[in-house]
């Protein structure tokens, strides 16, 4: 089957009460352990690349590489997702290189750096649904904003700062009744990157209780969870013991998540476990086997690594199970939809 447009996805997950793992990729490895996994588990994805994932592979390289994915995994529907657009522009581009699904971030300005105003971002969001839309693909936008994009070093709100930039249910409310967006990505007190919390967050801190109330008010819009890296422990363990030095850190533990997906979290953004797991399995290698100097020897445990995640994920949020299920259709069988 071609790539599916995402709202399709989104859909079956609400109806049948899941979540799907939104896996960011950067080269052919990391979509290979995604396939692997959704083989196994019989699970839909949605693979997203960043403007950075975009850059370092080349629209090229990516584009055919999720073809590959497409003609190897015909049973598997698969959904090729922009992760943080930040400007009309960049989702127009990713639309032409044959992305499904767009996210508009207008929750910070073109920069993403800064928190941007209401206003810019239902204007921007608004003029990227409407062109996508037009197209068939999907629209993800976002309000609040959250900390550490790139990582939390030199870019993006410091987690301090995340938490002043939490979703206002009411706001969310308009802002899809503003941009008819298909899904929204809320703040509720996660950041990107390892760093997120300092202790096991409680609900000061990863306020699951938002996603309660803006629910509430949009049960009808697929809500999307950032920075939901759970961090595991022995993660930052292989890490540690192999060499590295990862600080003691604290991410979004798993039944949180199975918690919002019971409150409309359909998507659920994981970039930093894939790439903790793909670190610790190379530097496993590397202390181990100093010899070796052939990439397959170190590749492979780490693709391996990052499939576990993905496994893990994939049945936790309950997407396992579910790619036969779902009725695939185009980006062009969309167009009316949206009509
Ligand atoms: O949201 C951020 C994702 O983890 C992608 O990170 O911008 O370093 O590719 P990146
Ligand atoms: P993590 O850094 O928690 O994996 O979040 C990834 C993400 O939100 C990508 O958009
Ligand atoms: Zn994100």
């Amino acid at each position: 089957m071609p790539l599916v447009p995402m709202r399709t996805m989104l859909d079956h997950a609400a109806e049948n009460d899941y979540g799907i793992a939104a896996l960011n990729v950067n080269n052919m490895e990391q979509i290979q352990a995604i396939m692997m996994a959704a083989e196994e588990t019989d699970s839909p994805v949605i693979i997203q690349a960043s403007r950075g994932a975009r850059k370092y592979t080349n629209d090229a390289y990516l584009r055919h590489l999720m073809l590959a994915a497409v003609e190897l995994y015909p049973k598997i529907p698969i959904v090729m997702h922009l992760d943080h657009g930040n400007s009309a522009e960049t989702c127009f581009s990713a639309i032409e290189q044959g992305f499904t699904s767009v996210m508009m971030d207008g929750s910070l300005s073109e920069d993403g750096k800064v928190p941007s105003s209401y206003e810019y971002n239902a204007e921007v969001t608004k003029k990227v649904a409407q062109a996508a839309h037009a197209a068939g693909v999907s629209v993800e936008g976002e309000i609040g904003a959250l900390g550490g994009i790139e990582d939390g070093h030199g870019a993006g709100l410091s987690e301090e700062e995340a938490q002043e930039h939490l979703t206002d249910p009411a706001q969310a409310e308009q802002f899809v009744a503003d941009t008819g967006v298909d899904a929204l990505a809320v703040a509720i007190g996660t950041s990107h990157g390892a760093y997120k919390f300092k202790k096991k967050p409680t609900g000061d801190v990863l306020k699951m209780s938002l996603i309660e109330e803006i629910h509430k008010r949009l049960p009808n819009t697929h809500l999307v969870m950032h920075g939901s890296s759970s961090v595991p422990q022995e993660l930052q363990d292989i890490i540690n013991q192999y060499g590295g030095d990862i600080k003691q850190t604290y991410g979004v533990p798993v039944e949180e998540i199975q918690r919002g997906i019971k409150h409309g979290v359909r998507k659920i953004n994981v970039d930093t476990d894939s790439r903790l797991a793909i670190t610790g399995a190379i530097r496993k290698v590397f202390a181990e086997s100093p010899e070796q100097f052939d990439p397959r020897k170190y590749l492979t445990p780490a693709r391996e690594a990052m499939k576990q995640v993905c496994i893990a994920r994939m049945t936790a949020f309950g997407q396992a199970g579910n790619a036969g299920k779902i009725k695939p259709n185009t980006c062009k069988e969309m167009v009316s939809f949206y009509k």
